[in-house]
């Protein structure tokens, strides 16, 4: 939630300042600003509601020549999207300037403290307090007084503070939101992640919950909140700037739907060997796992639903009790933590303030916790006992696609992983896996080619009033996710449901203007679900099916078929969403909508 940048170095920071927000708009875009020390010594401050476009327009494109800024997009928490409420925000004497990304829990008794005081606070934002406070303890020494101001917050912050008088000086700080420092010759960046900077350097520091980044051009000095330097390790981004481009696709979403049979190789690359699948990023907690007693997987969203197909596994292969948890939900009933819990937390961004909260609670209380995420170096990372990446490279489009199925297949190798290091599975059971998922990115690319009609079926199903998906066992994640990006990026109604739910009250739901959307791949629960689909079809529903090749009894109970490589059925959630995630982006493309960036959400969300 919230992107924001910083430059200090020899290049124009008012156009490094705009190619990062552009690239970080994904975390949100209800306004954007910039501030710049022009070369002249002037702050220039220009700041818009809407997206990064509008505020570039404002300037012509062009804004003043200057060596340091910093900018903001924002997801507006406290006070809405508004010229006003847009960041960069100023103190009383108008030099210094402050972006944030978070939530400043006291606010409302720092803004009455510092009116009283004698301060004009001009927005209705949280954010606002941390100028002024910055302002008062301001003493000729910008690190100096962010370090001062910080300890006034309550709450979540990554903050970056610009002083007119200090022009070639950026101070960052961190706390529960990401804040990355990028290091180039004879100049620095501060960004909320490593695609506003990737373009420039490759040479990155995450910085940790309560670090301050004093930064000058090409020098950063890292201390904690008290003024003690702390030494932390520069990492090197493993991906281009091209890869977080949209590559001759209309849409990132699209781009990154065809990049999933990569993704997928790539996520079982060194992972999947011979006839064994070997993750040794658990090697350092095997000793642990032995012990287990129950599991507990934590996500929000995407995750939540690629943890279902894990929780299944997990229970079946490991022989103990396995859960799906939404995480934001999690601490109000948080079930028996202790030793012989595992806690797989499932993020993407690796930020979700809930799944990051829940995993906390989990540590407190003695569980051991793998994080399973696409982003090195992320606050999940922190609090964890290891990580597993997926591998999937950047995603931009708010929708998640190419996680949700690296997600999906990273949880199936851990599992099998794990089952295998306490000699639950046989060798026979785990060859037939790996020859399963080495089929599958080349399965992945079949899928895409074969849902190349929802394109023509989109044209026809976008007005319909509202979906009902539904599926069974491995069927019903796919069906929750088709449901969740139709929702998200065409604003339709849509349900997802346990196909053997529907008729104790959703079915009532179903007429000629609500389609029925079936998983009904080949499973053990096929004749179950078909009985489901025809009762959708009773009721003058149209039914899309998605069937594996090959099923001709489908096509005479279907208004349409989706058709999908066979796999084993851990593995057919990944290639069923395949066309619910294009059958969504060609509804959404034909309603018009804003697909990379719908309304009201951002990618990363880093507010409980
Ligand atoms: C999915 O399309 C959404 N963007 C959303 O549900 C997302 O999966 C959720 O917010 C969790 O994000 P995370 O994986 O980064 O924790």
């Amino acid at each position: 939630m919230c992107g924001i940048v910083g430059y200090t170095g020899p290049r124009a920071a008012g156009q490094v300042l705009l190619d990062g927000l552009r690239r970080l708009e994904y975390r949100g875009y209800d306004s954007a600003g910039i501030a710049l020390v022009t070369d002249d010594g002037d702050l220039f401050v220009e700041k818009r509601a809407g997206k990064v476009a509008v505020l570039r327009d404002a300037m012509g494109g062009d804004p003043p020549r200057a060596g340091i800024g910093l900018g903001h997009t924002r997801w507006a928490t406290h006070g809405r999207p508004s010229d006003l409420n847009a960041h960069p925000h100023s103190d009383c004497t108008g030099r210094i300037t402050v972006v944030h990304n978070g939530i400043v829990e006291n606010f409302s008794e720092l803004r009455d403290e510092l009116t009283a005081g004698g301060h004009v606070l001009a927005s209705e934002t949280d954010t606002e307090v941390v100028a002024h406070l910055v302002e008062d303890a301001y003493r000729g020494d910008l690190a100096d007084a962010v370090r001062a101001a910080l300890g006034r917050l309550e709450g979540a912050y990554a903050l970056v503070v610009m002083h007119r008088d200090e022009p070639e000086r950026l101070v960052g700080a961190r706390l529960n939101a990401p804040l990355i420092v990028g290091l180039g010759e004879g100049e620095s960046f501060v960004a909320s992640d490593a695609a506003a900077l990737v373009a420039y350097t490759k040479q990155v520091i995450f910085l940790a919950d309560g670090d301050v980044a004093d930064l000058r051009p090409g020098s950063a000095v890292i201390t904690d909140r008290a003024g003690t330097v702390v030494e932390r390790p520069v990492d090197v981004i493993p991906w281009s700037a091209e890869a977080a481009e949209k590559g001759g696709y209309p849409h990132f979403m699209l781009k990154e739907i065809h990049e999933q049979p990569a993704a997928l190789r790539s996520a079982m690359a060194g992972r999947v060997r011979g006839e064994t699948i070997c993750l040794e990023e658990i090697d350092s907690i095997r000793d642990r796992l032995t012990g287990i007693g129950r599991v507990e997987l934590i996500a929000c969203g995407t995750a939540y639903y690629a943890s279902l197909v894990g929780a299944s596994l997990l229970q079946e292969w490991l022989g103990v009790p396995a859960r799906a948890n939404v995480a934001s939900e999690f601490r109000y009933s948080p079930p028996p933590l202790d030793a012989r819990t595992l806690v797989v937390a499932v993020t993407q961004s690796g930020e979700t303030a809930d799944t990051i909260a829940a995993a906390r609670l989990a540590r407190e209380r003695g569980a051991t916790v793998i994080a399973v995420t696409n982003t090195v170096g992320s606050a999940i990372t922190r609090e964890s006992d290891a990580q597993v990446f997926l591998q999937a490279g950047p995603e931009v489009a708010v929708a998640a696609t190419k996680t949700f199925v690296t997600q999906v297949v990273t949880l199936v190798m851990l599992a099998a992983e794990i089952a295998q290091h306490l000699g639950r599975r046989t060798q026979a059971e785990e060859a037939e896996l790996v020859g399963a998922l080495r089929a599958l990115p080349e399965q992945a690319e079949r899928a895409i080619e074969l849902a190349a009609a929802t394109e023509e079926m989109a044209s026809r199903y976008a007005d319909a009033a509202g979906f009902m998906y539904i599926g069974r066992a491995f069927g019903y994640p796919a069906a929750l996710e088709g449901a969740l990006k139709i929702k998200e990026i065409s604003y339709l109604h849509a349900e997802g449901y346990a196909a053997g739910e529907l008729k104790h009250g959703p079915i009532s739901l179903l007429d000629a203007d609500v389609p029925l959307v079936a998983v009904a791949t080949r499973s053990s629960v096929y004749d179950k679900l078909i009985s489901n689909l025809m009762e959708g079809r009773a009721r003058d529903a149209r039914v899309i099916a998605v069937a594996t090749e090959g099923d001709a009894r489908i096509e005479s109970m279907a208004t349409d078929v989706c058709f999908v490589p066979d796999t084993l059925e851990p593995l057919s959630t990944i290639l069923a969403v395949i066309p619910l995630q294009l059958f969504a982006y060609h509804v959404a493309v034909a309603r018009g909508r804003d697909v990379d960036q719908p309304r009201n959400l951002a990618k990363s969300v880093t507010v409980e």
